[in-house]
Parts: C-alpha cells; sequence; structure tokens
C-alpha cells in the first residue's frame, strides 16, 4: 500500500474535476478558534443561546457582546496559513476548481482562490434586517450596540446562523458541484453539520473519490474518505502539493 500522501496526490493529478469542502481546521494555524472540541468555541459558548436566529432577535447586543465583537476582532487579525495558500497553489497548477467553505472568515480569497463558495456566508459583511442593504463589517458603528443601519433597522452579520437555512442557490450549485466532481477534498471540517456534511456523501455516491485531512478522524473516515490524511492542513497542504508537482511530472511523461 503506498503512502496516503501518493495515494491523494495520484488521485488528483488524474481527476478532471476536483472540489474542496473546508471547514474551521484550515483556519485554527491562522489563528482562529474551531467549534467543536478541545478549545472549541461553543465549548464556552452555547450556540443556542447566542448564535441561534431567535436568540438575536430577542437580544441582538447580547449576541454582539458574548459572540460577534470577539469574532470580529479575532477575524480581524487572521491571515491565511500554508492550508490556504496550498489550496490555491492546487487551483494555479488547474487541479482544483472550487472551494466550498463553511468558515465566514473570507480567508480563502485573500490566499488567492477564486471560486469560492461562502456556503455559511461571511462576516465581512453586515445587513440591514429591514431595508437589506449590505455594509461592510469594517464601517459599522459598534460605539452602541446593536448596530442599526442608516435606515434605522438592525443590522446583522451576513451569515448562517443556527435556525436559518442555507441560500438556495448555492446550495443547488454546491449539490451540483459534488455530484459531478472526481474528487473532493474535505479539509479541517467535523462534518456534522447539514446540509454541508453531506455534500462528500452525494460525491462518494456519485463516484467521486474523497480525500479527507484532519488530524482527527471524523464520522467520513472509517466509511466514506477513500483517503485520510491524519494531519494538521498547513503541513499537509505543503506536502499534497509538492507531491502533486512531483506526481504531475511522472504522469505528463508518460
Ligand atoms: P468544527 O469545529 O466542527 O470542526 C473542526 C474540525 O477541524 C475538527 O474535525 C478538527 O479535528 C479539525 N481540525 C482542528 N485543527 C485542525 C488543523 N490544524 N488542520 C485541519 N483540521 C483541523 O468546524 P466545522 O466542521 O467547520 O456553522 O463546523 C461546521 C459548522 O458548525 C460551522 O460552519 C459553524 C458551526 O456551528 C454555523 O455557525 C452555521
Amino acid at each position: 500500500m503506498s503512502d496516503p500522501i501518493q495515494q491523494a496526490a495520484g488521485l488528483l493529478v488524474q481527476s478532471r474535476r476536483t472540489i474542496a469542502l473546508t471547514g474551521a481546521g484550515i483556519s485554527v494555524e491562522s489563528g482562529i478558534p474551531p467549534f467543536r472540541g478541545k478549545g472549541g468555541l461553543w465549548e464556552k459558548i452555547d450556540p443556542m443561546k447566542y448564535a441561534h436566529i431567535d436568540a438575536y432577535e430577542r437580544d441582538p447586543a447580547e449576541v454582539w457582546r458574548v459572540l460577534f465583537l470577539g469574532l470580529k476582532d479575532t477575524l480581524a487579525m487572521a491571515q491565511p496559513n500554508h492550508g490556504h495558500h496550498g489550496l490555491y497553489q492546487l487551483e494555479i497548477l488547474g487541479v482544483l476548481s472550487t472551494v466550498i467553505t463553511q468558515n465566514i472568515d473570507g480567508l480563502h480569497q485573500q490566499a488567492g482562490s477564486r471560486d469560492v463558495i461562502e456556503f455559511h456566508g461571511t462576516f465581512a459583511k453586515q445587513r440591514c434586517m429591514t431595508c437589506r442593504q449590505p455594509i461592510p463589517t469594517s464601517q459599522v458603528d459598534l460605539s452602541v450596540l446593536p448596530p442599526r443601519c442608516t435606515c434605522g433597522g438592525l443590522l446583522r452579520p451576513d451569515v448562517v446562523m443556527f435556525g436559518e437555512p442555507i441560500d438556495m442557490s448555492l446550495l443547488q450549485r454546491s449539490q451540483m458541484l459534488a455530484s459531478s466532481c472526481d474528487v473532493i477534498l474535505v479539509v479541517g471540517t467535523s462534518a456534522t453539520v447539514e446540509p454541508a456534511a453531506y455534500l462528500p456523501i452525494i460525491a462518494k455516491r456519485s463516484g467521486a473519490a474523497v480525500v479527507e485531512i484532519n488530524p482527527e478522524k471524523t464520522p467520513l473516515t472509517r466509511h466514506t474518505s477513500d483517503v485520510t490524511l491524519l494531519g494538521e492542513a498547513g503541513t499537509t497542504m505543503r506536502q499534497l502539493v509538492a507531491a502533486i508537482k512531483k506526481e504531475r511530472l511522472r504522469y505528463d511523461s508518460r
């Protein structure tokens, strides 16, 4: 049995269409804590109390104080790491077409990735709950909470909170990509939150290979993943990109 990095590189080089699904784990090395597991945000904050749309509608100022102010500061400091850069390099190499991310941090775009589906929205924007006008988060006055639009309506982050559906067009495009790819690269997600967690299953059922990068096993590891690269995203992506470049030379010279 060849080394898993080699196996993954072989699959990716031969694939005609590869997509990636990423989660909080890819941004851990950028200083953004994940949601679940050790040091995870949901260990300290109850998501049903502070990340649910009902909670926001009930007491938006409290949700800003407990969750969003800290998140805003953390995201403002974060820079892409080797995991994000590696996915951009795969795009440049013509190996990867689209990144579907559950993250709201914008780090894939900052790293250069051009086709990024922000499945759970973005924290870079707020939108008015009355007139729907968007506004960059960096321009929002947070001296008085909750923040308000110029029309007087309540602003909210342009993210998917618990209790809210995924944007239908993003969901449909993601499902279409999952059902038509040859390989799906699943990086840094616990694969526990639907409907994102179902995308690798759709891909697998449609005949794609599933390559997973995660330091921990997930519900996908045993029955869904064809190759599991057990490790952190940054180090593993660097090894994978190097192996793909080598494999590419071998494959092209046949
Ligand atoms: P989770 O916090 O559930 O999972 C993070 C995953 O990253 C875990 O499987 C970790 O083992 C893995 N991990 C940790 N460090 C890593 C590293 N350095 N490199 C690679 N992987 C690492 O995050 P998500 O799966 O993204 O939704 O969570 C999905 C959704 O649940 C989020 O988008 C958010 C949350 O509730 C909403 O807020 C709607």
